[in-house]
């Protein structure tokens, strides 16, 4: 298993090539944060070729209005295959009653290649797609009982927090919205 502190990591714009990749990061990311949190069922019946046929649907270039960076481990040989580790992916907020633009629709990350810094990577560089594509607000849901991810969202200081209910697969669950307004405060990815 890879040593998160002693490879290295790219970030690069997602293409339809990584749609299996990033379905395999979204169910073994999916499993390893949810269990316990949401329904069995729904962790156990994720397919991996179902999605990789939606993650290849969202990574088409004429779907302008999503964007995703993978992160990937650095190769040791030039002819290893390229490993993704982890996604952000971006677009339109989905709540037009709320005052932000954008919304972070899922940042996940393999459990062996999380608290290592890459998390904070792909969240700045998400940011850094928002302000090149003119999105100057962006918010994003969080499930209220995923206390690792709301710890690492609040140390980027969100200036609006709400909390709502969310359905998944028929249950319902409480989520907590965070917002940011300004992002010019944000470094540089
Ligand atoms: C959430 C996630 C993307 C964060 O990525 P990460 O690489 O683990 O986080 P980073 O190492 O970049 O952490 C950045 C900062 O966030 C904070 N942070 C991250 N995880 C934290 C935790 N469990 N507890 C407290 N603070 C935490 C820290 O302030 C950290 O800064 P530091 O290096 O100064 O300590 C990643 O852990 C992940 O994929 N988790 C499982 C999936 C998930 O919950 N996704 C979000 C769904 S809404």
């Amino acid at each position: 298993m890879p040593n998160p502190t002693s490879r290295s990591y790219s970030i690069r714009l997602a293409t339809v090539n990584d749609a299996p990749g990033c379905a395999a990061v979204n169910i073994a990311a999916w499993r390893s944060t949810y269990r316990g949190l949401i329904d069995d069922a729904a962790l156990d019946n994720m397919d991996h070729e179902q999605l990789a046929e939606r993650w290849h649907n969202r990574l088409m270039p004429a779907n302008r209005a999503m964007f995703c960076f993978v992160a990937q481990l650095d190769p040791i040989a030039p002819t290893d295959p390229p490993h993704i580790v982890g996604y952000v992916l971006g677009g339109f907020s989905r709540r037009g009653e709320l005052p932000f633009t954008g919304e972070l629709l899922a940042i996940y990350l393999l459990p062996e290649h999380q608290g290592a810094g890459l998390g904070r990577r792909l969240f700045l560089r998400c940011v850094q797609e928002f302000r090149r594509r003119g999105i100057d607000s962006f918010l994003l849901f969080v499930l209220k009982a995923n206390v690792a991810a709301r710890k690492f969202y609040s140390a980027f200081h969100p200036d609006f927090e709400e909390e709502s209910d969310v359905m998944i697969d028929g249950f319902t669950y409480r989520d907590v919205g965070y917002g940011w307004s300004n992002l010019d405060r944000f470094p540089a990815a």
